[in-house]
């Protein structure tokens, strides 16, 4: 998955991840990457999807 533009990614306890100044990172979806949340290729010949973008319903207003 890849995210791009001006965001932050943090962990579960809140520390934002230190992106060295990028504007564009893989987030890993097939659990193989030692680097995760990023994807560092492992998944090359080993994981397919057939995801295609879609629209969310709209935010519930609280
Ligand atoms: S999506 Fe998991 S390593 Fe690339």
């Amino acid at each position: 998955m890849k995210v791009e533009g001006d965001f932050t990614i943090t962990d579960r306890a809140g520390n934002t991840y230190d992106l060295g100044g990028r504007e564009i990172v893989g987030l890993c979806r097939c659990g193989l990457s030692n680097n995760k949340p990023f994807c560092d290729g492992a998944h090359n010949g080993k994981f397919t999807h057939e995801a295609k973008a879609f629209a969310l319903p709209p935010k519930k207003a609280q």
